[in-house]
């Protein structure tokens, strides 16, 4: 490790600690929130993880020149709707999985009903986060756009319901894998990009350098996603592995197998890197986490 980089990760790990404060400053108790659903939606959205979307929010708005401090609110309106995406996720009637973030699963602790209902609040917490802090309105407005599609029926949900619809079956192409990996997790990578572009009020032409850099690293965190359900360790990754075979879940390794996946997610990443010439050094740091997806054992 360089020096250079080791200064890189040590700003992450700063910008990651920014993002935790502010998300336990989201979850204080308010009027009208029973204790119960605040303790699930707590349990599930303080207990770690890489926190990847909220950082790509917060360098987005830096590499365009912008204050990362007024991304904050979208950065962790991204952590709200990714963690809802997760309890659903790991729910008996989608995934069935009882481990999550190095802590039993949600519904394994709070029930069912409280892990459905948990996950609503933390969605929808989200657009009443960036409604309200992002500022200028216009630009508020914009970013529940942009969140609203990326996390709705085209694309995260609809990922979701494809991703299950394919348990079991083979796909006749990669092209098939490859729309469900763009949607169930790239959309939510992609948006997180968008986001900080435009709180930044960067120009249109560097929000689609840095949404193309989003795009081709979304799609490479999920094969690389697929290749830890393979080869990780449930200690490293804090949930479950081998679960993909184990429910006929298409995945890139399973398709094409370990090698062809892994140079896939290279290509990806570096053409993810690629992107992000027009910023010089400022883009460092995007790199920098576009390689820690490459080579994440968590
Ligand atoms: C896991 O996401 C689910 C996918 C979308 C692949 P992460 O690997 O980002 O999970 P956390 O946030 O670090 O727990
Ligand atoms: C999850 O994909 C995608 C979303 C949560 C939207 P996976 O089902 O592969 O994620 P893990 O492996 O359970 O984290
Ligand atoms: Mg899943
Ligand atoms: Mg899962
Ligand atoms: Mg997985």
């Amino acid at each position: 490790m360089t020096p250079h980089t080791s200064l890189i990760d040590e700003a992450l790990q700063c910008f990651r600690q920014e993002v935790n404060a502010e998300l336990s400053r989201l979850m204080e108790p308010q009027t009208g929130i029973p204790d119960r659903l605040l303790e699930s939606m707590s349990y599930s959205l303080l207990a770690g993880g890489k926190r990847l979307r909220p950082l790509l929010v917060l360098l987005a708005c830096e590499t365009c020149g912008g204050d990362r401090a007024s991304a904050l609110p979208a950065a962790c309106a991204l952590e709200m709707i990714h963690t809802y995406s997760l309890i659903h996720d790991d729910l008996p009637s989608m995934d069935n999985d009882d481990y999550r973030r190095g802590r039993k699963t949600n519904h394994v602790v709070y029930g069912e009903a409280l892990a459905i209902l948990a996950g609503d609040a933390l969605l929808t917490q989200a657009f009443e986060v960036v409604a309200r802090d992002v500022r200028p309105p216009e630009v508020a407005a914009l970013c529940c756009l942009d969140l609203a599609r990326a996390a709705g029926a085209a694309g995260m949900v609809g990922g979701q319901v494809a991703d299950l619809e394919a348990e079991g079956k083979v796909l006749g192409s990669m092209d098939a894998l490859e729309a469900i990996h763009r949607r169930k997790t790239g959309a939510l990578l992609e948006c997180s990009l968008s986001l900080g572009a435009r709180i930044a009020e960067g120009t249109e032409e560097q929000r689609l350098a840095l949404t193309h850099y989003g795009r081709c690293l979304g799609l490479a965190f999920q094969i690389t996603d697929d290749l830890l359900d393979v080869r990780g360790t449930q200690v490293a990754t804090g949930k479950g592995v081998g679960k993909d075979a184990a429910r006929g879940k298409q995945t890139y390794p399973s398709l094409m197998g370990v090698e062809a996946s892994q140079m896939r997610a290279e290509l990806l990443v570096a053409e993810a890197v690629e992107s992000l010439s027009m910023f010089g050094e400022r883009a460092r740091p995007l790199e920098t986490l576009a390689r820690f997806v490459l080579d994440r054992d968590h």
